[in-house]
């Protein structure tokens, strides 16, 4: 599969490129500068084949990213993402675009949701996008810096939000390929809003409590 990550020279960008290119798919790397997706994906490599595996990724600016991708993650902060996806929407045509966007704020010392006009950031990534690209929302509450950490074991779940079952599937089987990370089907792209909403409480329970990192589990 070709995974394309907009902004993957970012932190859950490495992440998710890291984990993928282990698992075999292609990688394109997307930024707003080419040069600095091209050093970000020599990175990947670098790191990966010290390792020993033998990555696929390349660096390319955001649109011919997201071109021929079979798969785009849109892996910038919300404040951006219209204005990208704007810019780029002619490159899209009948992707899976994954959401994993977060709107948030800090108010009074606590990390809050920052309901978006339309109920959540995934609906309003839908509506940018043009007819035929199915968005699945996924990995809003997976730690970048345990996602980035190869050697770490990710006994987490990932909720995942869709219309699209067909798509919806393919990312829970994607996101299975991250070793022990366990994908959660929850629902239509509405619930996404449930999701988006509990990452600013990890954050500031985290905070509030001396823990760093944390992610989900349903137990
Ligand atoms: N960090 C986490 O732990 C985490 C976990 C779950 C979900 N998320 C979500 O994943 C998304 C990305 O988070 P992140 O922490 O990876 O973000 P980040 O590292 O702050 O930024 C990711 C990339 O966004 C691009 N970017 C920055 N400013 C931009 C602008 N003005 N216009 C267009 N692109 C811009 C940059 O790429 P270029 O400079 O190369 O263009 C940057 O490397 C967010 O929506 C966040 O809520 C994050």
């Amino acid at each position: 599969m070709k995974i394309a990550l907009l902004g993957g020279t970012g932190d859950i960008g490495e992440g998710l490129a890291l984990r993928w290119a282990i698992a075999g798919h292609e990688i394109v790397i997307g930024s707003r500068k080419e040069e600095k997706a091209k050093k970000a994906s020599e990175s990947y490599i670098e790191r990966l084949e010290n390792q020993g595996y033998s990555p696929d990724i390349k660096g390319f600016e955001n649109g011919k990213a997201a071109e021929d991708a079979d798969i785009v993650v849109v892996s910038i902060p919300y404040e951006h993402m219209e204005s990208t996806i704007k810019g780029i929407r002619e490159s899209f045509s009948d992707q899976i675009v994954v959401s994993p966007l977060v709107p948030m704020k800090k108010v009074r010392g606590s990390f809050v949701y920052s309901v978006p006009e339309k109920g959540c950031a995934a609906l309003e990534l839908r509506d940018l996008l043009p007819e035929g690209v199915s968005v699945v929302s996924a990995f809003q509450n997976v730690s970048a810096v345990k996602l980035a950490d190869i050697s770490k074991t990710l006994d987490y779940d990932v909720v995942v939000c869709g219309d699209d079952e067909k798509s919806k599937k393919m990312i829970m089987e994607l996101a299975e390929q991250i070793p022990h990370l366990r994908a959660l089907d929850g629902g239509i792209l509405e619930n996404s809003m449930m999701v988006e909403a509990m990452t600013p409480l990890l954050i500031t329970v985290a905070i509030k409590n001396g823990m760093k990192n944390l992610s989900i589990k349903f137990i």
